[in-house]
């Protein structure tokens, strides 16, 4: 049996939990979020200074609750987790900083965690987590990504977005729309009653320099600007902005863009278990679609379990005690953090001479 504190400040959400895991299952003993976002809503986005400003008021008082509610002491815990990259660099400097000064002082090992390990282990916080091999769609503000995990756990990114993330689509076009940030809530919010069909919206591929399409890519910013020519055709007509037909039709395409690019990717490579985590898979139609039109293809659709789905702490425990188990490894204390990284390349967070 293990136990972690993890935390996370890579962004917008301040975050603390403790993970145990016993026989190979998970359970989150306590899972605490402070959001900053009604705060950032009103500039239209995340400003990264009140973000680190804001990390560094709640964070003392999350960690305290979290060891409340599951009912332990620092000193029963064996190891202390915290998000180092990628994200803000002020606001993993947060967890980070913290997260090192607990471990030091109660000396127990400090694991790093990689923000996009962290939403890949959501998945393992549901109630029956599947085992790999498996395809997994990550889809968050930051990254759109198909990345093949292998029975040994050995990941391989096969698909990406060339320029905007999912995420950031909804965030965006939410604001053409003069809804609220985050965009994606509120664009699911807005839709409910729409008609998906009433504009016909490009689905962005990335043309190969040969000829042909990658198949497995994205490309969202051809539909932001499509977006922004059909509500400018739309003011000239001198009625009210038909919000919940434009939003349902953009949330739409995007839906069909990934389904679609998921499951030919599943399709081709014979994998019959596909994976979605991050922000934008908390996305109820995203949900419903890939659930639907992946048992039509015979494949079996896990999702990160919905309040695990945006950012939050316990899939950074997650995360964390699948390193503890599988490798017993720690980080060095002189670890920084990183405004980015690659997934691909997470071994030497773990060296005792720290690349960043
Ligand atoms: O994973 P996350 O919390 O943070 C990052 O690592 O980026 O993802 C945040 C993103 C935002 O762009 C937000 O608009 C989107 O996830 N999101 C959604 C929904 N809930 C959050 N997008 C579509 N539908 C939702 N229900
Ligand atoms: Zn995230």
């Amino acid at each position: 049996m293990a136990k972690v504190l993890a935390l996370e400040t890579s962004c917008d959400e301040s975050a603390a939990a403790v993970v145990e895991q016993s026989d190979g299952r998970l359970q989150v003993l306590s899972h605490q979020i402070a959001s900053q976002i009604e705060e950032h809503a009103q500039w239209g986005g995340v400003v990264p200074e009140i973000a680190s400003r804001r990390h560094v008021e709640a964070l003392p008082h999350l960690i305290d609750q979290a060891l409340n509610e599951a009912g332990l002491p620092i000193s029963d815990l064996d190891a202390i987790a915290a998000t180092v990259t990628p994200g803000l660099v002020g606001a993993l400097m947060v967890g980070s900083v913290t997260g090192r000064t607990l471990a030091a002082l109660h000396n127990r090992p400090f694991i790093a965690i990689h923000h996009l390990e962290a939403h890949l282990a959501s998945v393992r916080l549901a109630l029956s987590p599947p085992a790999p091999p498996y395809l997994v769609l990550l889809v968050s503000g930051g990254h759109t990504e198909l990345i093949r995990v292998d029975a040994t756990g050995v990941l391989e990114r096969l698909g990406r977005s060339h320029d905007d993330a999912a995420g950031e689509a909804f965030d965006k076009v939410a604001r053409l729309l003069g809804l609220e940030y985050p965009g994606g809530p509120a664009i699911q919010a807005a839709a409910v009653e729409g008609d998906t069909t009433r504009f016909t919206l490009p689905k962005g591929r990335v043309s190969k320099p040969g000829g042909g399409y990658y198949p497995y890519d994205f490309s969202f910013s051809g539909l932001k600007t499509a977006m922004l020519r059909q509500v400018e055709a739309c003011r000239t007509w001198d009625q009210p902005l038909p919000l919940a037909d434009l939003a349902a039709s953009f949330q739409q395409v995007v839906v069909d863009v990934l389904v679609d690019r998921s499951l030919r990717c599943c399709s081709d490579l014979r994998l019959t278990t596909l994976v979605m985590v991050g922000g934008v898979a908390a996305n109820q139609r995203l949900r419903e679609c890939m659930h639907a039109r992946g048992a039509d293809q015979g494949v079996e659709v896990h999702l990160a379990p919905l309040s695990y789905c945006t950012d939050n702490a316990a899939m950074v425990g997650a995360a964390a005690l699948g390193r503890l188990q599988s490798e017993a490894i720690s980080s060095s204390l002189a670890l920084g953090v990183s405004a980015r990284w690659a997934l691909e390349n997470c071994a030497p967070l773990y060296q005792s001479n720290p690349p960043f």
